[in-house]
């Protein structure tokens, strides 16, 4: 893992002047709209990045090479970074795991598919353009590497579920890594492997790298796969040491799904990391719906909630402005205070009960009638 950059001065003292200017009555972000008329990569409360390159990966990838402010304190290779972007007046934000462009701590490349009616990446792909402003927000996640890197690294990554594989690949080469590495990228076709030249290239000059590219073709009427898919025998022949290597799975739903039940056979010794980019889909039955209660401040609203939703979705589409920021379950703006009821948890498959819980609505269904109180 690489370490942490310490902050430039000029970072540090315009932070210090505005923490001074807070207590005479200004705002952190009255501080940084100043800063933000003169350059937007100045601000240090919201932060910003300049496109300065885009890029077409695949028909339907693109990277955007981003130029942060100083004040971006950079990232560990296969953190997400959240960006904001405004559509029809309406701000969104979505995470995407960048990767360092040359090891500079301010400038990273976030590669984006395109999602069929997917509000943000389309706009990613149709609007923005080089010399763009966008909102980014500090690096998080804990889907990295180890301090120590293991001696034998297995990566397993579905269709853009390569992108903080990509960044953890860069790092380990780029540091000299002494690890051995698999990497197996499950993609439709060679046509929709993102980097696929640029993994050839590394695996070419860096024989620690076994790069094992898989079509993982699906037959588009039935959705049934009529390609390679993870199973025990194509991690034997890629891997024979695979049940005792330390593993990183990103990718679709049925790719996490089929790892986590390849890894809970009882006969693997090493452990195996996953990150979703998406949530399930709540899979209730569509006739039954649970009363919700909300409380925010003052206001408290009323609404029924489909099993098939989200709480989210369900008071949204009940008519409600509803606190929320990521929808991903990853910045917990909606998070609230379960008084009453059970729900389950989405990215878990748990089901959260009990009075005092927290939950994120944006990954919850309704399990019973729930009383809720917003934390934010
Ligand atoms: C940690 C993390 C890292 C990520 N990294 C990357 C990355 O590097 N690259 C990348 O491409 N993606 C990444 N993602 C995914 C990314 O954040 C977005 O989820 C993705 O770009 C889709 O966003 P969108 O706004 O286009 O789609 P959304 O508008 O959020 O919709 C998502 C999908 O749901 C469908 N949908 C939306 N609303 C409804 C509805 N009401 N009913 C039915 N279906 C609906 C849409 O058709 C679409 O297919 C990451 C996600 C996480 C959590
Ligand atoms: S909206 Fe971000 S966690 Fe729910």
């Amino acid at each position: 893992m690489p370490a942490t950059p310490t902050l430039p001065a000029s970072v540090s003292a315009t932070r210090k002047v505005a923490s001074l200017l807070s207590h005479l009555g200004v705002s952190a972000h009255a501080v940084d709209d100043t800063l933000g008329i003169i350059n937007p990569l100045l601000t240090v409360s919201r932060l910003h990045a300049r496109i300065e390159q885009k890029v077409q990966e695949t028909p339907s990838a693109c990277t955007l090479v981003l130029q942060a402010g100083a004040a971006f304190e950079g990232l560990v290779p296969g953190q997400f970074v959240v960006i904001g972007v405004t559509i029809n007046g309406v701000r969104h934000r979505r995470a995407y795991s960048p990767r360092s462009v040359d090891g500079a701590t301010q400038r990273i490349a976030i590669t984006v598919q395109r999602q069929p009616g997917g509000r943000v990446s389309n706009h990613v792909h149709d609007h923005l353009k080089v010399g763009d402003i966008i909102e980014i927000e500090p690096a998080a996640g804990d889907f990295v590497l180890p301090e120590r890197t293991p001696p034998e690294v297995l990566l397993i990554a579905g269709g853009s579920g390569i992108t903080p594989c990509m960044s953890m690949l860069q790092h380990l080469e780029r540091s000299n890594s002494s690890a051995r590495i698999t990497l197996l990228y499950f993609a439709r076709s060679s046509q929709d492997r993102i980097f696929a030249q640029a993994l050839q290239e590394m695996a070419l000059r860096w024989p620690q790298l076994n790069y094992v590219p898989l079509d993982s073709s699906v037959n588009t009427s039935t959705g049934t796969p009529t390609g390679a898919t993870l199973c025990e025998e194509v991690l034997d022949r890629a891997m024979p040491t695979w049940r005792s290597a330390t593993a990183w799975c990103c990718g679709p739903a049925p790719l996490m799904d089929t790892a986590r039940r390849l890894w809970a056979d009882g006969r693997t010794s090493g452990t195996l990391k996953l990150e979703a980019f998406g949530v399930a889909r709540p899979s209730g039955d569509p006739n039954v719906r649970h009363q919700v209660s909300l409380q925010r401040h003052a206001e408290e609203i009323h609404f029924a909630a489909p099993t098939t939703e989200t709480l989210l979705v369900a008071g949204e589409q009940a008519g409600y402005a509803i606190k929320h920021g990521c929808r991903q379950g990853i910045c917990h703006e909606c998070t609230c205070r379960l008084n009453q009821g059970a729900v389950k948890d989405l990215t878990t498959g748990d089901v959260i009960a009990g009075q005092g819980q927290t939950i994120r609505l944006c990954v919850s269904s309704a399990l019973s009638d729930v009383q809720l109180e917003s934390l934010n």
